[in-house]
């Protein structure tokens, strides 16, 4: 049986590679570390982006384990930013170029049994010219280090390298599944019989189906397809309830078997030229772009943090789609992806620039390794296979489209770009449509943009971003243009019927280089912030989702005579999924208001915008009169289903503290986030406070980044992170006089 080991424990780092160290067994110097690792900590802004742009030093001690005769010894690394030579006891093993994808190399013939055996990888992180996405500027930042997981695989001679799982006849009442079983054989120089059998079973484990039958195998590399038929009572994959289940695929020859797993689901998409399809029904696409990167550990982020931001975009961004831009992402954003039925936009490295040819094969190498890795992922419903807004190669991307289309021809290419009449080479046409400025159109007709005298399948995959970046505590003003161009953007989207739909720019803000940004190497570009804490824009998208699901009232306000330029709170958008809505000035009547604004119309919850014509209580904009309480109150139907109330003179009255997660998994690293708001009497946080909360950390854990941080526009956040040892962490918050309650988590 395949037995795969982690190997995330117990490795050691030097900062600076000097050449030689390879072949060097000791671990004096260096530090002791534990995959995922970032090379070095990053400040949260305000650094010199060569920092970790070095070449870098890990090493790990093991004994090899048990092996058979003529078994396969592998180490795999999920991935390693940017190019690692791997080493073993001083022989090279291997070198791979690029950081976002999987590698693995074979070992058995260096590893020495019965002793010690020294790994090493050297990981350059610099900027090479020669490796995507590097060659020109980019607009994040790439990190460095061994930021994913490793594995060591001990496989038997006869063995399952990959499993492509196809699902055929997805809309019939009986289905199927194609496999095709990449088979590596090595035995001896003759072919040999074995036995295969596929299981289908669903996630509980009660089987559905399997099938055997017996295959000639040839020595080194094969292909061998098998199907399951006549499956009935099939549940689909889709958003609302995301069906999985499990495919393992078991080979067996002379008693040594292998085998391997995939999750899976049953699933049909179709990008058309009258919108997007799933399992049928049309489905607006509703996104936002994601990064992958988080403060001071960059990439470095484990499982559980990795999972949390497709929560996030899901259940409160309410987003049905998210672009894993510019690259692809963990193996477990993607996981969980699949769980909880939110769909994938998954790309190539690259930004804007294009190499040359060495360049353009690796960005090949590239794109095999993605869709070999994801291909069984449900949730990935389009290959982007163009380097991000890059110009028209037509010699590049006939090859790119054709690669992905060989490797899977289930999935539809796209492939960014930001120029009008490029030549359309993909299956969809994807558009960052940076349009909208403020006072003009949402979006363009995709004729205007594709230059095409028919409709295809089209998609805006960015918007906003750089035309309008938001920082969480920009003043109220600010805040609500911000709003109003995402809420017109979308309704765009809404109201045009050949645009599958659009995807802003983006999640959270990001580190970036000195390029791009406000000059503190961050993009303020998210409708989060980097610790994902939302500014108002995130409720433009959390507030499209039925009030039965969660009743959502978010006024976009500060409640503050003298905030904006002129004396009023009006026009005050308020973002939410309610039939009407009341407004309270103090002790005024309560002011229904029924009419949602008519300019987002398209939206599935139009906001209400109330102004003047709206409300008649003159004092709300009246210089020089006593300002009060504000209450807001949403119905559906004619019940009450959510207030939010305003305070007239916020003083900071509690201190709240939330950890995301209250147990972490020992044994392995873990993280949680917590996040801190210093609020008024009405729990609302106090926007432009300027105060130091300090974090004071026992337990075996570590707090990221630094124990003293500020808070902007009332809150911020950190994350706690375990080496995986057992025990109880607690976390004591302090800020302007209050405590927060303890925060306890416990490793087990
Ligand atoms: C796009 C680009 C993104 C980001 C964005 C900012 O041109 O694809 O990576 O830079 O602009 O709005």
């Amino acid at each position: 049986m395949r037995n795969i080991i982690d190997f995330q424990k117990d490795w050691y780092f030097s900062k600076k590679y000097i050449s030689g160290m390879e072949r060097d067994c000791s671990l004096d110097d260096m530090e002791s570390v534990q995959i995922p690792h970032t090379n070095v900590e990053l400040p949260y802004h305000y650094f010199n982006e060569s920092e970790y742009q070095i070449v870098s030093c890990y090493k790990k001690k093991f004994r090899c384990p048990q092996l058979s005769d003529n078994n396969v010894l592998r180490i795999r690394f999920e991935g390693v930013m940017a190019c690692a030579k791997v080493y073993l006891n001083g022989v090279f093993i291997g070198e791979h170029l690029g950081g976002y994808t999987p590698f693995s190399f074979e070992i058995q013939n260096v590893v020495k049994e019965h002793e010690d055996n020294f790994l090493t990888v050297v990981v350059d992180s610099t900027e090479r010219p020669d490796v995507p996405p590097f060659g020109g500027v980019i607009d994040y930042l790439t990190y460095g280090g061994i930021y994913r997981e490793v594995y060591l695989e001990i496989l038997e001679p006869l063995f399952i390298e990959n499993v492509k799982a196809e699902a055929t006849d997805v809309l019939n009442p009986v289905k199927g599944i194609k496999l095709d079983v990449y088979l590596d054989n090595r035995i001896g120089k003759t072919a040999v019989n074995a036995d295969i059998k596929a299981t289908l079973t669903d996630l509980s484990g009660e089987t559905i189906a399997d099938v055997s039958e017996t295959v000639l195998v040839e020595p080194g590399k094969q292909c061998s397809t098998i199907a399951i038929k006549d499956l009935k009572n099939i549940q689909l994959w889709d958003i609302e309830n995301p069906v999985l289940y499990w495919v393992n695929v078991e080979i067996n020859y002379a008693n040594q078997i292998d085998n391997f797993t995939t999750r899976f689901g049953f699933r049909d998409c179709n990008f058309t030229s009258e919108g997007f399809f799933l399992n049928g029904k049309k489905v607006k696409i509703v996104g936002l772009n994601r990064h992958q990167s988080y403060p001071y550990v960059g990439y470095a982020m484990p499982k559980r943090v990795q999972q949390k931001d497709a929560d996030i975009i899901k259940y409160e961004l309410c987003c049905n789609l998210v672009r894993t831009s510019h690259y692809p992402q963990s193996v477990h954003f993607l996981d969980r992806c699949d769980e909880i039925g939110l769909l994938v936009f998954e790309e190539l490295p690259g930004w804007q620039h294009i190499g040359d040819e060495n360049w353009k094969n690796i960005a090949l190498n590239n794109i095999q390794e993605m869709i070999e890795r994801d291909w069984n992922h449900p949730s990935i419903i389009v290959w982007g296979v163009r380097i991000n807004e890059s110009l028209d190669d037509d010699c590049f991307y006939e090859r790119t489209n054709k690669l992905a289309r060989n490797l899977d021809s289930t999935r539809q290419t796209g492939g960014v770009r930001y120029i009008d009449n490029s030549n359309l080479l993909e299956d969809v046409y994807t558009m960052n449509d940076f349009v909208h400025s403020g006072n003009n159109i949402g979006l363009r007709k995709q004729q205007d943009v594709t230059g095409l005298t028919y409709d295809v399948p089209y998609m805006v995959t960015e918007y906003n971003g750089h035309m309008f970046p938001t920082k969480k505590a920009d003043n109220e003003e600010r805040q609500m243009s911000h709003v109003l161009r995402h809420l017109k953007v979308q309704d765009a989207s809404w109201a045009d019927d050949s645009i599958s739909g659009a995807i802003g720019w983006c999640a959270f803000d990001y580190n970036t280089h000195s390029d791009f940004g406000a000059g503190d190497m961050i993009c303020h570009h998210g409708v989060m912030d980097m610790f994902r804490i939302p500014k108002f824009a995130a409720f433009t998208y959390g507030s499209q989702i039925s009030p039965e699901v969660k009743p959502v009232l978010e006024p976009v306000t500060y409640w503050a005579r003298g905030e904006r330029s002129e004396t009023t709170v009006l026009p005050l958008v308020v973002l939410t999924n309610c039939d009407w809505i009341t407004l309270q000035f103090g002790d005024f009547k309560p002011i229904p208001v029924y009419e949602k604004s008519k300019e987002f119309k398209h939206l599935p919850y139009p906001p209400f915008i109330i102004d003047t014509s709206t409300i008649t209580i003159e004092q709300i904009s009246q210089w020089g009169m006593k300002w009060e309480d504000g209450v807001i109150t949403g119905y559906v139907g004619d019940k009450p289903v959510k207030t939010v109330m305003m305070a007239a003179n916020p003083v900071p009255s509690k201190l709240l503290a939330m950890a995301d997660d209250y147990k972490l998994s020992a044994g392995e690293k873990d993280a949680t986030r917590v996040i801190i708001k210093l609020v008024d009497k009405y729990d609302r946080p106090l926007p432009f406070i300027n105060a130091i909360a300090k974090l004071e950390l026992s337990g075996p854990a570590r707090i990221q980044g630094p124990t003293e941080v500020i808070l902007t526009g009332g809150s911020t956040g950190f994350w706690v992170e375990s080496e995986g040892t057992y025990g109880e962490i607690n976390i004591a918050i302090a800020c302007q006089g209050l405590r927060a309650d303890p925060i306890k988590i416990l490793v087990e």
